[in-house]
């Protein structure tokens, strides 16, 4: 199952009893590797300290709309497009009718309207309180506009009662979450991704290669996972540390990466060839070190590499392929052209000439083109644009 890493986890507690229980909360989506920020209500600090909360997520806390420091730190609508997924956690009944009703009075009203991301909600009240007419009302219109609920659970409450308005746990919660998030696009579905580098020896010690850091390659593998996918990851040489969730396969070579790839799309359903292969290796590696002898230069006689993406294309022909193209000039021609040249179904190109963009660093633009369409994804984080470029991938490969 995906573990929530490169996933900013908004969590909002508001003044419930059951609200001691966040600092478990953020420590189990930490756990999972989520960044976590913090939201808490004026009432949800006479049930836990900002202290606490602040020490287990190791983020300050936001809990004031009108603040200039903490606006200037994250402003709020900064803070709400930052969020992946927001949890209010526990919800009371106030809380429930404040978001029906749309009011942006505190931070977390505002924050809950400026966000898209999914929100979860896991309330917690009196039984009563949760059985009234008015809480029910507001359960299913939040219901109906999308949000997600995560219990009550039923049992013995603060107050003595015996009934539904308990929190559900916090490890429950987490593992809710993680499977609502699993139902994604993808789930059922392979993938196989090459990312980074290769180095193609020239002897023991020597090798050609070039700077790809395998970034985007990585961010895909992540986003994914989150879309709910089985993920090959065969990775050449980069110091990036994989989703626990990916299988990752470390090769060296273009012809290692070949082989890799050829094993791990036996049951795959798509291909992404991220990785910059090297277009060339030595015609033969040296066993020995070579010596600096040649006064006047030394000739390294180079061949060829095989292209794995076309290879792969041209050898499981119903699964869905996709390129990359960094490209200096004529980018979005030259990819049109790599579509139809590596028979592939999509490419996506980005100008690596910008380097605010592309090799080696944490952004990306690019345009995905198919044969029937180019669409512009703008300067964003890499996952990102990754998620926005797997939601594409599996439009098309449900449709297919
Ligand atoms: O031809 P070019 O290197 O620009 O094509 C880029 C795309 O082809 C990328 O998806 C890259 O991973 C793939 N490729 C490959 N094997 C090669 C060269 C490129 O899979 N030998």
């Amino acid at each position: 199952m995906q573990n929530f890493s490169n996933k900013n986890v908004l969590l909002c507690v508001t003044g419930g009893i059951a609200a001691y229980k966040s600092a478990e909360i953020i420590r189990l989506f930490k756990k999972d590797e989520a960044d976590v920020r913090v939201v808490m209500t004026e009432s949800a600090k006479e049930f836990i300290t900002p202290l606490t909360l602040q020490a287990v997520s190791g983020n300050e806390i936001h809990d004031s709309l009108l603040d200039i420091k903490a606006e200037s730190a994250m402003g709020h609508i900064e803070l709400a497009k930052w969020a992946d997924l927001i949890l209010i956690a526990p919800c009371t009944a106030d809380s429930m009718s404040k978001i029906v009703y749309g009011r942006a009075d505190d931070l977390m009203g505002a924050l809950i309207l400026a966000s898209n991301a999914e929100i979860f909600i896991a309330p917690a009240m009196n039984m009563n309180m949760w059985l009234d007419k008015t809480t029910q009302e507001n359960y299913k219109t939040l219901l109906s506009r999308g949000f997600s609920f995560i219990g009550p659970a039923e049992g013995e409450q603060a107050c003595g009662d015996v009934g539904p308005g308990r929190m559900v746990e916090p490890i429950k919660i987490i593992e809710l979450i993680k499977s609502a998030l699993n139902q994604g696009p993808l789930s059922g579905k392979t993938i196989t991704i090459t990312a980074g580098p290769t180095r193609e020896q020239i002897d023991p010690v020597r090798f050609i290669s070039n700077n790809s850091s395998g970034k985007m390659g990585y961010a895909m593998a992540s986003a994914a996972v989150e879309a709910g996918a089985i993920v090959n990851l065969i990775s050449g040489p980069v110091t990036l540390l994989a989703d626990k969730s990916v299988n990752l396969y470390k090769v060296n070579s273009a012809d290692e990466m070949l082989e890799m790839s050829i094993k791990y799309m036996e049951d795959a359903d798509v291909f992404i060839g991220c990785a910059a292969v090297s277009d060339y290796k030595s015609m033969d590696i040296s066993d020995i070190k070579i010596k600096k002898e040649a006064a006047d230069g030394l000739n390294i006689h180079l061949k060829k590499n095989k292209d794995i993406l076309s290879t792969i294309a041209a050898k499981y022909p119903s699964a869905y392929h996709v390129g990359f193209a960094a490209e200096t000039n004529n980018v979005d021609f030259n990819a049109k052209e790599k579509l139809v040249s590596k028979k592939v179904d999509m490419i996506i190109s980005n100008d690596v000439s910008n380097t605010a963009i592309g090799f080696d660093v944490d952004d990306n633009e690019v345009n995905v083109i198919t044969n029937k369409e180019s669409i512009f994804l703008k300067k964003d984080k890499k996952i990102r644009i990754a998620r926005e470029i797997l939601n594409i991938i599996s439009m098309k490969i449900n449709k297919k």
